[in-house]
């Protein structure tokens, strides 16, 4: 990697569709690991309860670090900084991690919307500094369009969104997505920008292909 390539603040990728199963986390995880490799420092963001990146990239079991993602909802600096796991497995070097946990399900969802005047732009505020800190950022979301999805969006400057093709349901929600998107474009983010979409499972012998 060049020099020249290196643009701080970092591009914050999100890697984002509603449907559950289409191989986010597989990308986030497989896009950061490479992106290391090429001497990128790389930090990954886990919104994600289900915490499958982190499964990935954590030396420790996700659910055994006290300090998560929650951190950017509602975190003050020092405890986002707590929250970066700078240890991590084998095959991510140059990559750290911010961890997904169950306690963005349980009370980061229903605090966001029950006591945040702007529930949808808690992590934008926050993200500012970790982007002087790293090259690329890149945050696996969960499979729906709620406010960890939407904060995730509304916090990024692109979005790849990966869609299955070996059956039409994933086609189903891409309208959904489309249109969500845009809302967050129009009220928070406008500047947020496709960088493309990642067709997995292609058989042209089917169909829906
Ligand atoms: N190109 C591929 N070919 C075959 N299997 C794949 C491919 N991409 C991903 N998978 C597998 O599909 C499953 C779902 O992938 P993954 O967990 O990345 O999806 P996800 O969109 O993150 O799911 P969730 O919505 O639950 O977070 C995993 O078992 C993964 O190993
Ligand atoms: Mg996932």
């Amino acid at each position: 990697m060049s020099e020249q390539k290196i643009k701080k603040p970092a591009a914050v990728i999100s890697v984002a569709i509603q449907k559950g199963g289409s191989a986010k986390t597989t990308l986030a995880v497989n896009l950061a690991a490479e992106l290391g490799s090429q001497g990128y420092n790389v930090l990954v963001i886990d919104v994600d309860p289900q915490a499958n990146a982190s499964a990935h990239i954590s030396v420790a079991h996700p659910s055994t670090l006290s300090k998560n993602a929650s951190t950017l909802f509602r975190g003050n600096l020092e405890e986002i900084m707590a929250s970066i796991q700078v240890e991590t497995n084998p095959g991510f070097e140059n990559v750290h991690l911010i961890p997904g946990s169950l306690e963005l399900d349980q009370s980061v969802e229903e605090s966001l919307r029950n006591h945040s005047p702007r529930p949808y732009e808690e992590m934008r505020r926050r993200i500012g500094l970790l982007r002087e800190a790293y090259d690329v950022i890149i945050i696996d979301t969960p499979p729906s369009l709620r406010l960890l999805t939407g904060n995730a969006l509304a916090a990024s400057t692109h979005y790849i969104v990966p869609i299955e093709t070996s059956s039409q349901y994933p086609l189903y929600g891409v309208a959904d997505l489309v249109a969500y998107i845009e809302r967050i474009k129009e009220s928070i983010n406008p500047d947020l920008v496709n960088i493309g979409v990642l067709i997995s499972r292609h058989d042209e012998r089917r169909r829906a292909c």
